[in-house]
């Protein structure tokens, strides 16, 4: 498990949201993704990829960002995640990547990230979000986070990934 459990008395971290990709942000989003420890590495090379083709194409391509700075921090890129409307559906939106940097983790970060990303998702006028993870033990506190937030697990397609490895898709209708 990741993180220590946050006192109910604790303050969330202080971060600064914003939404504009900067230049430096794939190669942040990369170590970002590697450290969590969650990504093989083709999965870490999809989301640099994936980073760098929004960069390029600016606002208006087919992925959407939001990013969690970190005050006094060498390595601000405290967490961030990818999303995008699904072509050819009606206000439907995959999230494609959450993560926290491990040291961040627990403090309230990924559910002010993905807030963020649902108030977007809103008032774009998107009405239903869907996200794809992993059954693996691992990926429990991924599943709880989901949860907590408010997804439904939708459906559980045996074998996705790898022969024990189940791909879940969990989804949450906007109000
Ligand atoms: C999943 C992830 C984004 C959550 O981010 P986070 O900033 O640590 O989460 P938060 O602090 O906002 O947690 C919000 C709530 O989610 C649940 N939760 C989060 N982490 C949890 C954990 N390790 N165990 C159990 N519940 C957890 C709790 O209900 C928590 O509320 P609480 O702290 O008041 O109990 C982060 O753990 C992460 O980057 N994991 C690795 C990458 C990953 O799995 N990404 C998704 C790929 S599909």
């Amino acid at each position: 498990m990741t993180g220590a459990k946050r006192a109910q008395s604790d303050a969330p971290a202080p971060v600064t949201i914003r939404t504009a990709l900067r230049p430096g942000d794939a190669a942040a989003v990369e170590s970002l993704v590697r450290a969590t420890g969650f990504f093989t590495p083709a999965e870490v090379a999809v989301a640099r990829a994936v980073a760098d083709e929004a960069l390029a194409q600016g606002p208006g391509g087919g992925y959407a960002f939001v990013l969690a700075d970190a005050a006094d921090d060498a390595d601000p890129l405290a967490g961030y995640a990818c999303y995008g409307e699904i072509p050819a559906a009606e206000g439907r939106y995959d999230l494609y990547w959450i993560a926290v940097a491990p040291s961040h983790q627990r403090q309230g970060i990924g559910v002010r990230v993905l807030a963020e990303v649902e108030a977007h998702i809103a008032r774009a006028g998107g009405r239903r979000i869907y996200i794809e993870t992993s059954s693996q033990l691992i990926y429990a506190p991924t599943r709880a986070f989901y949860r907590a937030a408010g997804y439904l697990q939708e459906a559980r397609l045996a074998d996705f990934y790898r022969d024990g490895d189940d791909k879940l898709i969990f989804s949450k209708a906007l109000s």
